[in-house]
């Protein structure tokens, strides 16, 4: 098959996928993302097909209703039989833009540091800062894009990608900038987050309003003038920013049109989910410590602009923290979205088929509600819903074709194996399989 100019297999223009065990996450045009008990309901059609043109699908339906082929030209047929057809995997929580690993802090804590322990001796996100910037464009660029290469292969179809390694106002420009070229040349859609408030660098030590000054009076203007940042993101966090902090971050977001993805809760409950409703963040991501209040200002936001609540299973895995109580985010009504939060310091792996199989065996979600808050919920949380996330005539036909698998639950269930055969990124297969051939 022929390569495109940018190494990725060229596009498949008309694209017919007949016999799927199932279309999973067939849901109608307008419908946002799934909410509490709908996560559950994840509209599929069984024995079904698909067709999509120039990298957008153009109609599904069930093979009793197959339309035939009365026009072979540039036409890929795929026979789906035995396989499950999904949409792609939205990854809106990911820091891929980074120097290089942190194993030695790994080997630290398998001896006992904690992650505070770790970043208190100089370790975590500063080190990771000294790294970034001593790293130039180009080669972050490079790393970067091999991580999405990967992850892309494994079923991700959208990326977030976070700033906050860089910690001054010229390293922040410099992740914004290689994020805004893997934008430009990648073919997934990427959204940056600014994160420079993600820990305090060493030369602000003891002042650290000159440092919020320089984020809300000289970064945050720049970047929205630049276009450089489609959110903004706060680390709020005993021993990193205070609620007050985000807030101010916050407005200073809201005022050039970025909205909040905030980091909340990853170890202490400070009163920041119900400061970053009251800021209408777009998603409060982490939740792995959340009390009684922080529930109920969760539930009280659903008579208003809710928030995303974004869960990162694989975080909890690798640093043996709780894991979010998904249960009682989606009984009280709330729109749960899984990620990756792919790091250095926190979670090495953008790998989402592991993701979802952490929601289902640790944070007891069903398999259909992990799809669903890996898919539409997803793209919501980058606000990509009206072109990600769901099978439906007029979005980009961004898909996941499984390997031969006996059931949906089968794909969380045989956690670590690979299930995908073939991934297709806006018509174009960026891993093809047997289904393929
Ligand atoms: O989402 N919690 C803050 N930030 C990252 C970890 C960053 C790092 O350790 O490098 C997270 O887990
Ligand atoms: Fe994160």
């Amino acid at each position: 098959m022929p390569f495109g100019a940018a190494g990725f297999l060229c596009r498949v223009r008309r694209l017919l996928i007949k016999n799927a065990k199932a279309l999973v996450g067939t849901s109608p045009l307008g419908m946002n993302c799934y909410r509490g008990a709908s996560m559950a309901d994840l509209p599929m059609i069984e024995d079904g097909w698909l067709a999509a043109e120039d990298g957008r699908i153009t109609g599904l339906g069930a093979m009793t209703d197959f339309p035939g082929i009365t026009d072979w030209k540039d036409l890929t047929l795929i026979d789906a039989t035995g396989r499950f057809v999904l949409p792609g995997w939205c990854d809106s929580h990911t820091h891929v833009v980074f120097a290089a690993p942190r194993e030695e802090e790994f080997v630290d804590k398998i001896k006992g540091l904690s992650y505070q322990e770790i970043a208190a001796r100089g370790g975590g996100i500063l080190n990771s800062a000294m790294k970034l910037r001593a790293m130039d464009e180009e080669s972050l660029y490079h790393h970067a894009k091999a991580r999405l290469e990967e992850m892309m292969r494994l079923g991700t179809v959208a990326v977030e990608i976070k700033s906050g390694y860089g910690l001054s106002l010229e390293s922040e420009l410099k992740m914004l900038r290689v994020i805004r070229r893997l934008k430009e040349t990648m073919p997934l859609p990427v959204k940056a987050s600014l994160l420079a408030a993600h820990a305090l660098p060493p030369e602000f030590n003891g002042n650290r309003e000159g440092y919020l000054r320089m984020i809300c009076d000289d970064l945050i203007p720049q970047v929205a003038r630049e276009g450089l940042a489609d959110f903004v993101d706060v680390f709020c966090e005993t021993n990193y920013f205070t609620v007050a902090e985000m807030e101010n971050v916050l407005k200073a977001g809201n005022a050039f049109g970025l909205r909040g993805k905030v980091h909340v809760n990853q170890f202490t409950s400070i009163g920041a989910v119900q400061a970053a409703i009251k800021h209408e963040a777009l998603s409060i991501d982490h939740l792995e410590v959340l009390d009684e209040l922080d529930i109920e200002a969760l539930t009280a936001s659903l008579a208003a602009a809710a928030p995303f609540t974004t869960l990162l299973p694989s975080c909890s895995f690798f640093l043996r923290i709780p894991y979010a109580p998904a249960r009682a985010l989606i009984e009280r009504g709330l729109s749960v979205v899984l990620a990756s939060d792919f790091n250095p310091g926190s979670t090495p792996s953008g790998n989402l088929n592991l993701v979802l199989s952490l929601a289902c065996i640790q944070m007891r979600m069903l398999p259909e509600e992990a799809i669903a808050a890996l898919t539409l919920n997803g793209a919501a949380a980058m606000d990509l819903q009206d072109e990600l996330g769901s099978l439906t005539p007029g979005k980009r036909a961004s898909l996941i074709i499984t390997k031969e698998i006996p059931s949906l639950a089968y794909l969380p269930y045989a956690f670590g194996n690979d299930n995908i055969d073939t991934v297709l990124i806006d018509g174009k297969p960026i891993r093809s399989g047997a289904a393929l051939q």
